[in-house]
């Protein structure tokens, strides 16, 4: 086991370079199963979930291989469509292969999800869709055995609410159907553009990807192809938030400012002075944070569920009270008792959370308990007073790479300690 030793109270300055978007990385891992071409895929994030799906596309006869930031992903002979249970446990995400299996084999094997930390986190939306266009799905023995008799066909989708994992989903499959597919009321997020943009060089056509109607025209055969992951924005929203706890200035690299625009109003209205210069994004907070008044998750371009926690440490030191309202996931205040711990005022009523805030947090065991949640928690030990432990890594390390090493170089007192199992 490891656990973060934070030294609080340290100014963050200095310069980062932001790391591959996990978000993309995963559905454009999928992807690459379904091309049955080379990919190589640069600025690919090395953490636990990226590892996670290389495993999978291993076992499901895929070369995938890491060299330097970049994933080498060979499809042309994969032989298996399930996914055993230990490695779809691994990572939740991994429901994303369902349709890059279904695209590439017309069938697909896996267990259901299930939930996590934040939640229930249903797949209804993913099934009904597939099956519009030709997948059957029936239930064996806790497992979900999916095919499609008839072969894959385009369709008119209407998702009763954007999710991002069902419209990848879609998109994985209806590359691969014969027909066109428009997908309506499609997710919007920037990840989803960078999946279908992916798609596209290795020559699928799909348009409107990033707005709410996608559509997807089939093709003949694909590409091999080289493809840069896009930056990943809520890490780049969480370096910002670090910074701006500790009255600091950072200038983020490789940030694409654009998809930050959600989380701009948040530092702005704390009184941070945020710049965006082509792909690069300074920021130099005020000694003291006032509180953003309202902070409501949406889909994007609403304010994103994965910065909520942040947000809430930079509300839970600034002047004033913060109202979040979280729309998205039914339990995605685990981080809000572990920062009571640190001396937070926080109060949580079904899905709103009242924060007033204080002049300091005072360090705290405190344990991470998901990704954004255990992020948070060490974004506040970094405003502390005092040292702050944090364990609960294996969250943290599903998504944030290098994350002490990034942190430590902006000047935090920040160590990775391993604890010895007795
Ligand atoms: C993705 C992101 C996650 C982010 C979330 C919302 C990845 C790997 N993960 O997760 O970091 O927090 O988007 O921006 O990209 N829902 C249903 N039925 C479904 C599917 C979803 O009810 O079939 C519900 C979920 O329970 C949740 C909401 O829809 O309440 C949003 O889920 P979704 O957009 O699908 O999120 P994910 O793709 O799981």
């Amino acid at each position: 086991m490891e656990k973060f030793v934070i030294e609080g109270g340290r100014r963050l300055d200095g310069e980062l370079q932001v790391q591959g978007s996990k978000n993309s990385a995963l559905p454009i891992l999928a992807a690459a199963a379904v091309t049955g071409k080379s990919s190589i895929l640069l600025n690919c994030p090395r953490l636990r979930d990226t590892d996670a799906a290389i495993r999978i596309l291993r076992h499901i006869g895929c070369e995938a291989s890491r060299a330097g930031d970049a994933v080498i992903v060979c499809s042309d002979a994969p032989k298996r469509y399930d996914i055993p249970e230990a490695l779809m446990r691994e990572m939740r995400s991994s429901i994303i292969f369902l349709g890059a299996l279904l695209g590439r084999f017309g069938k697909a094997e896996m267990c259901a999800p299930g939930g996590c930390a934040i939640g229930l986190r249903p797949i209804d939306l993913h099934l009904s869709a597939l099956e519009a266009l030709g997948v059957h799905t029936e239930a064996c023995g806790g497992r979900l055995c999916c095919t499609a008799p008839n072969g894959l066909h385009g369709a008119r989708i209407t998702l009763a609410f954007p999710s991002v994992g069902a419209t990848e989903n879609i998109l994985l499959c209806a590359v691969c159907a014969e027909g066109e597919t428009v997908i309506h009321n499609a997710a919007r997020e920037p990840e989803i553009a960078d999946l279908a943009a992916f798609l596209n060089r290795c020559g699928a056509c799909i348009q409107g990807a990033g707005s709410d109607t996608v559509s997807v025209t089939p093709r003949e055969q694909f590409l091999s192809c080289e493809y840069t992951i896009m930056p990943d924005r809520i890490m780049a929203a969480t370096y910002l938030a670090a910074a701006a706890v500790t009255g600091g200035s950072i200038l983020l690299r490789r940030a694409a400012p654009q998809d930050l625009l959600p989380v701009m109003p948040c530092f702005e209205q704390a009184g941070c002075a945020v710049r965006a210069v082509k792909d690069t994004l300074r920021l130099n907070a005020p000694p003291h944070l006032r509180s953003a008044k309202l902070i409501r998750t949406m889909p994007y371009p609403g304010f994103p569920t994965d910065f909520q926690a942040s947000a809430m440490v930079m509300a839970s030191v600034a002047s004033g009270t913060g109202v979040f309202v979280e729309t998205i996931f039914e339990s995605r205040y685990k981080h809000v008792p572990e920062l009571v711990r640190m001396g937070a005022h926080i109060t949580v009523q079904n899905n709103v959370a009242v924060v007033e805030g204080v002049p300091r947090l005072h360090g705290a065991c405190v344990q991470a308990a998901d990704l954004r949640g255990g992020a948070a928690l060490v974004t506040a030990g970094l405003a502390a007073e005092g040292i702050t432990t944090v364990t609960g890594l294996a969250h943290i390390d599903r998504g944030c790479e290098r994350f002490e090493t990034n942190l430590a170089l902006l000047g935090a007192g920040i160590k990775r300690v391993h604890l010895d199992v007795e």
